[in-house]
């Protein structure tokens, strides 16, 4: 059992680069399957998603290196279709390996997806998806077997709502489907086009990215770029530094972060005080004195505010002059957090999609638990700026998303470390 410690109130400074993004190199990774040959990858974040990805391919047979932020997969040789259940379990992601399979080999067999608990997180856009581009799939006591004996076959899909990973699945079957595929209300996020830049280094014909509508025309197999590929940055770990220095005050460069992808998220900070400014690819921010409520906070799908980024938000303005209301549109039971950063004193009323938070002067350090991936970060960048020393528990859940948090921070001046205890 691992957690981290944390003495509040020490300001950060110095400059922290940005990790690559989680969110997409886990489809990139899937993607990787249907690559006939070897894939380079660079700037791939060191966190434990990525790893559980690399496990689902050693499973499915595909060769593995990694050397820090390098990857290298090679498909050439599957021997397997089928991904355990403990396998599934480690990711939502898992689920996007059904439209690279099916792409691939016609078939698979894989089970229900794990993931962060933020209320119920179907799959049957994904399922409904598949089965329109002629799968056959069986749910069997959470056993969901898919066969596409003849091919997938290219069609038209109008998303009811525009979800990243349904959109990332169909692109992914699509790629080498016979004829054209039309996504509509396809999710816009900048891993979906981090996604189609790969598929198309792979020789897949693909436009529209980045947009609502998304044409594929299927082509007959994909092979690996001749340049490594490079991963985004990753724009939820950009907004948690910046976060933390909104907590701790200081003064800090986070550089290499793509601020186009951060646009929902930097006039927040500035509404609450902070002095942000952007630098090609960096965002300077400073930040003295107490921080100011901000309008209300409605997430959305990009390029509106993420989801991603409500808990992360939440902890600076736990102690900001006035109340700010949050209402979460995205996922039902993405307000864990909350209590948990009403035991360090903050005062937050949540029901429902609405959070109403009102500033109080201080937070105080406790021992807590994360309950999620951001809502643990949440509780670190909260636990930077209280006063005294706060202990996180079930911070696997923040070791899947962020790389080496603890360093990353320690070299900015944070007082954090990662200790182990034996479990009781
Ligand atoms: C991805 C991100 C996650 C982010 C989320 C929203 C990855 C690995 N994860 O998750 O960090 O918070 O986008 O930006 O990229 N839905 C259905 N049926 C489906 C699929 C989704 O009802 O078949 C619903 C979900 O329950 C949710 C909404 O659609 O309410 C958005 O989910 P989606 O965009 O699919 O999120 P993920 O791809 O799971």
């Amino acid at each position: 059992m691992q957690k981290l410690v944390i003495e509040g109130g020490t300001p950060l400074f110095g400059e922290i680069i940005t990790q690559g993004a989680k969110n997409a190199v886990l489809p990139v990774l899937a993607a990787c399957v249907l690559c006939e040959g070897k894939v380079m990858l660079r700037n791939c974040p060191c966190i434990s998603d990525r790893y559980a990805s690399a496990r689902i391919l050693s499973a499915l047979g595909a060769k593995v290196t990694a050397e820090g932020n390098s990857l290298a997969a090679d498909c050439s040789d599957l021997s397997s279709d089928d991904i355990s259940s403990s396998l599934m379990k480690t990711m939502r992601s898992s689920i996007i390996f059904m439209g690279a399979l099916l792409g691939r080999t016609g078939k698979c067999t894989l089970c229900y997806p794990g993931g962060c608990n933020l209320g119920p997180r179907p799959i049957d856009m994904h399922i409904s998806a598949m089965r329109k581009m002629g799968a056959v799939i069986s749910d069997e006591y959470g056993v969901i077997s898919c066969t596409a004996p003849e091919g997938l076959k290219g069609c038209r899909h109008s998303l009811s709502f525009p979800s990243v990973g349904a959109t990332e699945n169909i692109m992914l079957a699509a790629v080498t489907a016979e004829g054209e595929t039309v996504i509509s209300n396809a999710a816009r996020e900048p891993e979906i086009c981090c996604l189609g830049d790969f598929l198309r280094a792979c020789g897949a014909k693909i436009s529209g990215d980045g947009g609502g509508r998304i044409a594929i025309e299927g082509v007959k197999k994909l092979t690996p770029p001749p340049e490594p590929f490079e991963i985004i940055p990753d724009r939820i770990a950009a907004a948690t530094y910046i976060s933390c220095a909104a907590c701790a005050g200081g003064e800090l460069l986070i550089r290499d972060c793509a601020p186009a992808h951060l646009e929902a998220v930097i006039p927040v900070f500035e509404q609450m005080g902070c002095r942000l400014r952007v630098f090609g690819s960096n965002i300077y921010i400073y930040k003295k004195g107490r921080l100011k409520a901000a309008d209300t906070i409605r997430t959305m799908v990009y390029p509106g505010f993420p989801t991603d980024a409500q808990a992360i938000l939440m902890a600076p303005l736990c102690t900001a002059e006035g109340t700010t209301v949050f209402v979460e549109n995205i996922f039902e039971n993405r307000y864990r957090h909350a209590d948990a950063l009403c035991r360090m004193g903050a005062d937050i009323r949540a029901e429902g999609k609405v959070a109403v938070v009102t500033g109080v002067p201080h937070l105080y350090g406790t021992v807590t638990e994360a309950p999620d991936l951001r809502g643990g970060a949440a509780l670190v960048c909260a636990a930077l700026g209280a006063m005294g020393t706060t202990e996180i528990s079930g911070i696997s859940y923040i070791d899947r998303g962020y790389e080496e948090i603890e360093q990353v921070l320690s070299s900015a001046g944070a007082k954090i470390s990662r200790m182990t205890e034996e479990k009781q």
